[in-house]
């Protein structure tokens, strides 16, 4: 099946059609700014550009979105706006666009694309991906079986932090830290989710998995630590896979 994916970030909102049999990109990936503020009308604006971009119209769409979402409706907002708590996100994109919108957690939609055609593919045992981002982003897999919505980058750590405003990328960015910084705040964070989960692998997703070789030696968990290999455009096929699975089932 082709599905135009699309991923909404804090900061940007990325998007190409996918061939979900494939995991592969048939359209030029397109990055436009997250509207600020990222009200929903603000964003459903900014979905018609995309969708001219990518000549897409009548025809299903996945989303990956930075919020858990139970049924469509989007129950937190950590990193856009706070209009969206309890907010029928599929049904307002759908109406907005005009093309059935499937939704579901961006990290979790990330996950999906590792576990099917990625670094997690055939792997059986547990899988924590971390998106790291804007915000931090989890997806927890069981023998590829995803428990949606975790919001770990929420977890308090023992310094105090929130670990999402202690370890993320764009607290990176924010304060200039050096990787030998920035490093060592990466690790507490995983230390602590290897001591609570017990991943038996974990991925890492976001533009910043790229530069994982430059921060490698300061992880110190049990578990293997791996780059996704989708990097940044996880999250676009995940949101196709996903709507592909939703189509599946309602079928
Ligand atoms: C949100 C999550 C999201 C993550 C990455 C967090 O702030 O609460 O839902 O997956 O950021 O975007």
């Amino acid at each position: 099946m082709h599905i135009l994916g699309i991923d909404v970030g804090g900061t940007g909102i990325k998007a190409a059609v996918v061939d979900t049999t494939t995991g592969k990109l048939l359209t030029e990936r397109t990055r436009t700014a997250t509207p600020q503020p990222a009200t929903p009308k603000a964003i459903g604006k900014a979905l018609k550009t995309i969708l001219e971009q990518h000549q897409w119209s009548k025809e299903p769409i996945g989303m990956g979105f930075p919020a858990a979402i139970q049924k469509g409706i989007a129950r937190t907002a950590a990193n856009i706006d706070p209009s969206f708590i309890d907010y029928p996100v599929a049904e307002y994109f759908s109406k907005q666009t005009g093309c059935t919108v499937h939704v579901a957690n961006d990290a979790d939609v990330a996950g999906l694309a590792e576990i099917r055609f990625g670094a997690g593919k055939g792997f059986t045992g547990v899988v924590l991906i971390v998106t790291i981002g804007t915000g931090l982003g989890t997806a927890l897999f069981s023998n590829g079986h995803l428990l949606p919505n975790t919001e770990l980058g929420h977890v308090m750590l023992d310094n105090g932090f929130e670990a999402e405003r202690y370890a993320s990328e764009s607290v990176r960015v924010l304060n200039n830290l050096k990787w030998g910084e920035w490093g060592p705040r990466f690790n507490h964070y995983l230390t602590t989710m290897e001591s609570l989960l017990w991943p038996d692998l974990i991925v890492l997703g976001g533009g910043i998995s790229r530069e994982l070789h430059k921060f490698a030696p300061l992880i110190t968990t049990k578990a293997p630590v791996i780059a996704a290999d989708f990097l940044n455009q996880a999250g676009i096929v995940g949101a196709a896979l996903f709507a592909e699975e939703q189509l599946r089932l309602t079928a």
